[in-house]
């Protein structure tokens, strides 16, 4: 089979044909907005997401609900065990490469290897992974290590309080609310009514009812509404939504945070994007506006690392209010 013998991942021209004439060919128009595909804002422009790799068995026709990379495996029903080491490839419509992993199999062998040593994942957290996928909602939840990390950084921040823009399913929101000691507060900002829902349905399953309170509606809204009702100060500021709204974020959360508050915006090296100023797409540009608040704002010291792994090449930014 064309790509469940494939281990490894670089495709010739005459590759191409093939698979375009095959039922593994997979066109991605008319996904709808908002799917974690690479390159989401010009998405319409694009022709086809191939998925392959060596323990990769998808053969549908076609991606309805496809999201990032190898995590479309996963949606089609695949255990990570079996989507391990799969690549993906987008092609433009001329076939040309439009983005591509460089070296997934070793980057989600290495998460892997990470993952099964260091992060131990409960009952509860697995499950609203399944629920998230069995809902249909996108996979663009952080990888387990990188939930690991925030529950580290809130708890070296000494966080009593967290506050979340972007909720989806409450996957990382579980992660940080369990970083919080006896006492200790989170809030989550979702838009999506769905996403909503589903993540009350994984924070009560965690235990974390109590603990969580998920706020509905755009958090551009909901942020200015939790400043008047003097919410804040918030320890510790995960940024995790829609990029092209990053810029708005960071300057609310500078409103509603404290001296020695720690935020941190996520997915701001958009596959390599954030370093072309000319780029034209919204989430790359949000993310320029961010950095470059950051590095203009007085009151914080930031910093901006870039990441591989399972869910390819990104990034974060974070920063410390200083003043
Ligand atoms: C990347 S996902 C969040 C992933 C989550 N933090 C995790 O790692 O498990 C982004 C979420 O932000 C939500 N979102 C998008 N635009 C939003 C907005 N304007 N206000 C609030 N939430 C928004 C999306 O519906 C989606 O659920």
């Amino acid at each position: 089979m064309f790509w469940a013998s494939r281990s490894s991942w670089d495709l010739e021209p005459d590759e191409r044909a093939v698979a375009r004439s095959s039922v593994l060919y997979s066109l991605v128009h008319g996904l709808p907005a908002g799917h974690g595909l690479p390159h989401r804002s010009s998405i319409r422009l694009r022709k086809s997401l191939w998925i392959y790799g060596s323990h990769v068995q998808y053969t549908g026709p076609a991606f309805g609900d496809a999201t990032a990379g190898c995590g479309a495996a996963l949606a089609k029903g695949l255990s990570s065990a079996e989507a391990r080491g799969c690549a993906w490839v987008l092609l433009g419509e001329r076939g040309e490469r439009m983005g591509e992993a460089k070296n997934p199999e070793q980057w989600g062998a290495v998460d892997q290897f990470f993952v099964d040593r260091l992060v131990a994942q409960d009952v509860a957290l697995e499950e609203a992974l399944k629920t998230s996928h069995a809902a249909g909602l996108p996979l663009i939840h952080v990888a387990p290590n990188q939930g690991k990390m925030l529950q580290l950084l809130a708890k070296l921040q000494g966080a009593r309080t967290i506050l979340e823009i972007g909720t989806l399913g409450g996957y990382s929101t579980i992660w940080l609310a369990r970083a919080l000691p006896e006492g200790g507060r989170l809030v989550t900002l979702e838009a999506e009514p769905k996403h909503a829902e589903v993540a009350r349905t994984n924070l009560a399953r965690a235990g974390l009812s109590e603990v969580v309170e998920l706020r509905l509606g755009p958090a551009l809204e909901t942020l200015p509404a939790l400043a008047a009702e003097g919410a804040a100060p918030f320890d510790f500021i995960f940024i995790d939504a829609d990029k092209p709204n990053n810029p708005g974020y960071f300057e609310w959360t500078l409103k509603l945070a404290r001296v020695g508050s720690l935020i941190i915006i996520d997915n701001v090296v958009r596959d390599g994007k954030v370093a072309d100023g000319a780029s034209q797409d919204l989430g790359v540009q949000g993310s320029r506006r961010a950095i470059e608040l950051m590095a203009a704002e007085p009151r914080v010291t930031a910093t901006a690392i870039q990441t591989v792994g399972s869910k390819g090449y990104d990034g974060f930014a974070m920063a410390i209010v200083t003043s």
